[in-house]
């Protein structure tokens, strides 16, 4: 039968109600026994794994997904439980594991996912000072600690925390775009048609999506080619500058990125940043992936430059080692923000806007997660030392792992390791594999990998070819995991070329 459906007369009876699965002072007895229920099923899990997934495909775990009826509720968290295991967690994706090696995800620090029990169960927004008091401080501080990491001067520089590099990207683009229509004549259309963004060919595709999101269309962004390094060629940057303001464009912005997502290169700051002066440019860097070598205690100095900044997109859910998601902005000076703040009279009237310590009045959101708690607690229960050791431990394993592939017949590294990813490809008669048989064997080497379930690498396409690549931000992966990758990698294609041989069907 189960429980009747109220009638709208029965909720307006004066007898008490009380829905107890909702948190509050009465209920911390039962809140702390679902936690730590759910906290051990995600501990048993995570102490069973021993290889990054188990392969299953979207095929195969979609049926059980979809037989779930959502309208009919199990009777305790413990069967909902029971029942993740099979739909989630028994084949979920997981990063810690010595053989995932594929994208940008990091192991997280312990200290930073007891702090989202208290995100959560705080539930503090992160709008206005009236919704998140001693938080919004806590935040402020974190980006004075970050914009005194990047060289700023903490008093004039600002910052936010965003969901993570995408939207930090888009947001440090919004500013450079408002700043420098502000400065044309003409309808906004029009004065939005003359403006470009130059990044590297290289730069992530946000820094594209963003020009198309802000309404320039993704021709508005400039690819300018790369150096052997895949890093930025200033003097290409130049010359397509003079092109491009010759024929009466405006460049609003250069995005250099420091740290690129397949090879870490870091383009060349400081000749960017005079290049960004002599056009009236922003000088935007995206170190979403390269920002942990702020706190590096061996390979800082790479980021010379980053100080010369306008904007910098900080990824701590990358580099800082912390829960997805964990990202900020920072700007050189607070008052960048002035052109997006907006003002609500129910949120944030702008009478009261000169005393404001209301972040929403920089932010893209308006209620937003506190998920600058994370790093703080990282920081006040580890340290800032133990994360840049950790940072440089992943270098170390990058670099030896470069020897690794020089070792192995099979492999060839394209580009030396600037960070600590790894792209190579594998070694095939080239008369006999027109580039899309070698580009669809690359593919298929990476597909039967996962399928095994032995180790997860990553793919990526340069100039045509396609390749293989490590990224590797797992400080206890050891030299002998990478080798066990590195072997099975090997295997599998010995063992597609011996099937091709044969005839055998592929
Ligand atoms: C260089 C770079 N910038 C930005 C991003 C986007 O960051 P997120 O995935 O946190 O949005 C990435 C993601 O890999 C990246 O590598």
């Amino acid at each position: 039968m189960g429980i009747p459906t109220p009638t709208f007369q029965d909720t307006l009876s004066d007898t008490p109600v009380s829905f107890p699965a909702l948190l509050n002072s009465g209920t911390t007895g039962e809140f702390t026994g679902q936690s730590i229920q759910a906290l051990q099923h995600a501990a048993s899990h995570l102490a069973r794994v021993s290889s990054p997934s188990t392969g299953a495909t979207a095929d195969e775990l979609k049926p059980a997904i979809e037989a779930v009826d959502l309208s009919t509720p199990l009777s305790s968290l413990d069967e909902t439980l029971s029942e993740l295991s099979q739909l989630y967690l028994h084949d979920a994706i997981y990063f810690h594991d010595p053989k995932y090696a594929a994208h940008l995800n990091c192991p997280v620090l312990i200290p930073a996912v007891a702090a989202e029990s208290l995100v959560t169960s705080i539930n503090t927004s992160m709008d206005t000072f009236d919704q998140s008091a001693g938080a919004t401080l806590i935040e402020r501080k974190l980006i004075d600690f970050s914009a005194e990491l990047i060289g700023f001067a903490p008093a004039e520089a600002d910052g936010i925390f965003t969901s993570g590099g995408t939207q930090s990207n888009l947001q440090a683009m919004l500013i450079a775009r408002n700043r420098a229509a502000g400065r044309l004549a003409g309808s906004f259309p029009e004065r939005l048609s003359k403006l470009r963004i130059y990044c590297s060919e290289d730069a992530h595709f946000s820094i594209r999506n963003a020009a198309m999101l802000l309404g320039l269309g993704t021709e508005a962004a400039i690819a300018i080619k790369t150096d052997d390094l895949h890093r930025m060629d200033a003097k290409a940057l130049q010359l397509q500058l003079e092109t491009d303001m010759a024929a009466g464009l405006v460049p609003m912005a250069i995005s250099a990125t420091a740290g690129t997502t397949d090879f870490g290169a870091i383009d060349p700051l400081i000749e960017l940043r005079q290049i960004s002066d002599q056009v009236g440019a922003w000088l935007h860097v995206d170190a979403a992936y390269g920002c942990g070598l702020l706190i590096s205690h061996i390979h800082k100095e790479r980021l010379e430059g980053i100080e010369l900044a306008d904007s910098v997109t900080l990824d701590f859910h990358k580099s800082f080692f912390q829960p997805i998601g964990s990202s900020a902005l920072v700007v050189r000076h607070a008052d960048s923000f002035q052109s997006i703040a907006h003002y609500s009279e129910y949120l944030n009237p702008r009478d009261q806007a000169a005393q404001s310590t209301n972040q929403v009045d920089k932010s893209l959101q308006t209620t937003r997660r506190f998920d600058a708690l994370k790093l703080w607690v990282s920081l006040r229960t580890l340290g800032v030392k133990e994360l840049g050791s950790m940072f440089d431990q992943v270098i170390s394993l990058a670099q030896m792992a470069e020897r690794e592939i020089a070792v192995r017949d099979e492999l060839f590294l394209v580009a030396p390791v600037q960070l600590s990813t790894l792209v190579f490809g594998y070694s095939l008669p080239a008369d006999t594999y027109p580039q899309h048989e070698a580009n669809a064997f690359i593919n298929l080497i990476r597909k039967r990998l996962h399928a095994s379930g032995e180790a997860m690498i990553a793919a990526t396409t340069v100039n045509g070819q396609r390749l293989l690549k490590l990224t590797l931000l797992n400080p206890n992966t050891t030299l002998s995991d990478i080798s066990q990758i590195l072997d099975a990698i090997c295997r599998v294609g010995r063992a597609i070329l011996d099937e091709q041989n044969t005839g055998a069907n592929l």
